[in-house]
């Protein structure tokens, strides 16, 4: 078996015999004597071969190739501070090869540039890199930390199925056709939310769960179709009791994968505000730059395109870019134009502020009394910069938001080795769907409404808010939850308020409505994006770089290569036939 960690000989090892395991990373041959790399999961050694045949072995050895050594730690003449065990090099004894390597489909380097198709494809060679390798270190911390925490505090962590009933409300779900029962089908859950709620039903109280998530939905790049959930539901609690608890959770999850101490309790934000302020409900806080809303300075303007956004019951709204006017080049302003009109919003009207004049863009359409207040209300000096949006609350918001992300990005505004991390609450409870025409949930049918709200369910949805929380990591939805409607009645409101039918509602969740008639404990819970979270805590942007063996954007599976046809054998025992 093997003993010890290639990464873990120091000088304090000098004279020990030792016996390594690892895979060649690299070797130097200077002709009579050979340096190699030996590489395990702990990290790197140099390795000497001086010896007659030790070398002839060591010279040949093709890269990948795994090998058992022996030899005795020295130190080495010529020092690597780049490297943990840069003091020390193994001088070989013996060398057996236990497998030698194929040629390689790319090197295996940190700083491959080998396309990400191949490293899908060649998964297991990719895993070998550090980067990859670290992450999935990462998650198991991330993993274990919670565990250890949630048992803490007397959380049991049950297995929910994953054959599950099809209830689509969100996503579209996975189907499995069930071979016993013809033409029916089970669902991949989508999360355990029905079950977690039973669980508080059964009366356990405290559940949690690192759960396998299923959905068919559009792919991006911090999206996954299989992905896990720390998924938890506590009975007995209010908003601020699972704020709290998943506070102390995430205060320990940095601590012991980060070495990073979290202030609680973590900032709050409303809903609204977090649209009217950062035009997202994931507000990215590692930088300032928030939107105004200035529809007040501009309640007579003769520019049609502001006139028309406050007539129309929309709004103007404004980004002040500090000091930086000389960077926006025509150029530059025209392509963040095109970008914001791709949140459908008709143009980017915007004003510099230079030598105490307002210049150029829409400069000549403001009156003295409206520059007097924009200087007042910006404190205007020198060089800063105004973008303007003009449009209905639903659109100006949401493109100024992504401006202020752009922007942000682009001027370099984003300290990448901060966090922040904040709650957005009071979610308003039913989004219009222009799709399907009527109102879905915001975030699930099962989530409360704010008590004062509860009348609104059926008289006045779009202002209908919720018992909703969603936690935010640089931007990003790392998590999500709400208190639930425990109440039989109020449960019934929601499902009408969805339009759902009798018989649909019997259908889908005939069997939830049931349970809710039987001594329901009023509850709540959460769940974190597991994928997302290590994603934020391994630096990357790129949800596949997190996850053991991802799919590509096309939900495939580039090294097993599933999805595949299946045998017509299969298909006949299920009674299916593909058209
Ligand atoms: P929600 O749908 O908000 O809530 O999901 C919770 C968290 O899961 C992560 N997540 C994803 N991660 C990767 N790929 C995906 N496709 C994906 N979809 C979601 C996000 C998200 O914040 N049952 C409720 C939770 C509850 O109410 O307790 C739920 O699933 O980080």
């Amino acid at each position: 078996m093997k003993e010890i960690k290639n990464n873990s000989l120091r000088l304090s090892d000098v004279s020990r015999n030792v016996t390594l395991y690892g895979w060649v990373a690299k070797k130097r041959d200077l002709g009579g004597v050979c340096f190699i790399d030996l590489r395990d999961r702990s990290g790197i050694v140099q390795l000497v071969a001086r010896d007659g045949e030790i070398y002839e072995v060591a010279s040949g050895l093709k890269s990948e190739s795994v090998l058992k050594v022996n030899g005795v730690v020295m130190e080495r003449e010529s020092k690597n501070p780049n490297m943990e065990t840069g003091d020390i090099e193994v001088e070989l004894s013996s060398i057996e090869v236990l497998n030698s390597s194929g040629d390689l489909p790319f090197e295996i380097v940190d700083d491959t540039t080998a396309l990400e198709d191949t490293r899908l494809k060649y998964r297991y060679l990719d895993i070998r890199r550090n980067s990859i390798k670290n992450n999935l270190i990462t998650r198991h911390k991330i993993m274990m930390a919670a565990r250890k925490f949630l048992d803490s505090e007397e959380f049991v962590e049950v297995e929910t199925p994953i054959l599950c009933k099809s209830t689509p409300e969100g996503a579209r779900d996975y189907l499995v056709p069930s071979r016993v029962s013809k033409g029916s089908f089970y669902a991949l859950p989508q999360s355990p939310q029905l079950f977690k709620q039973l669980l508080m039903v059964g009366g356990l109280e405290k559940y949690f769960q690192i759960a396998k998530c299923f959905r068919d939905e559009d792919l991006r790049s911090d999206r996954q179709p299989e992905f896990t959930q720390i998924d938890l539901e506590m009975s007995f609690v209010n908003e601020e009791d699972v704020m709290s608890l998943t506070e102390r959770l995430l205060q320990k999850i940095f601590k012991e994968v980060k070495g990073i101490s979290l202030a609680l309790p973590l900032r709050r934000m409303k809903y609204d505000d977090a649209i009217r302020y950062y035009g997202s409900d994931k507000p990215d806080l590692r930088f300032d730059m928030p939107i105004h809303t200035v529809s007040d300075i501009f309640k007579d303007s003769s520019f049609q395109v502001f006139k028309n956004a406050i007539s129309e019951d929309g709004s103007v709204v404004c980004i002040k870019v500090d000091g930086k006017s000389c960077e926006f080049s025509r150029k530059k302003i025209d392509a963040l134009t095109e970008y914001v009109k791709t949140y459908k919003v008709k143009g980017l009207p915007y004003v510099k502020y230079e030598n105490g004049e307002f210049v150029s863009g829409i400069s000549k359409f403001l009156s003295d009394s409206e520059k007097t207040l924009l200087i007042e209300k910006f404190d205007l000096k020198d060089n800063d910069m105004l973008f303007f949006g003009a449009d209905k609350n639903r659109v100006v918001y949401t493109a100024m938001g992504a401006l202020r992300l752009k922007l942000g990005k682009d001027l370099d505004l984003i300290d990448t080795n901060r966090y922040e991390l904040l709650w957005v609450t009071e979610f308003p409870s039913f989004e219009w769907s222009e799709e399907e025409g009527r109102y879905l949930a915001c975030h699930h049918p099962f989530t409360a409404p704010l008590d004062r709200d509860i009348d609104k369910l059926l008289t006045d949805k779009a202002h209908c808010y919720s018992r909703a929380y969603d936690i935010v990591i640089n931007g990003y939805e790392a998590g999500g939850g709400s208190i639930r409607i425990h109440d039989e009645k109020v449960q019934e409101k929601m499902f009408q308020a969805l339009e759902l039918s009798e018989e649909d509602i019997q259908d889908k969740f005939g069997f939830f409505v049931e349970a809710l008639k039987y001594g329901t404990p009023p509850h709540g819970g959460l769940a974190l994006g597991l994928d997302r979270l290590t994603m934020l805590l391994s630096g990357t942007d790129n949800i596949r770089d997190v996850i053991a063996f991802p799919k590509t954007t096309s939900a495939s599976d580039l090294m097993s290569e599933c999805p595949n046809t299946v045998s017509c054998e299969q298909l006949k025992d299920l009674s299916i036939s593909v058209k």
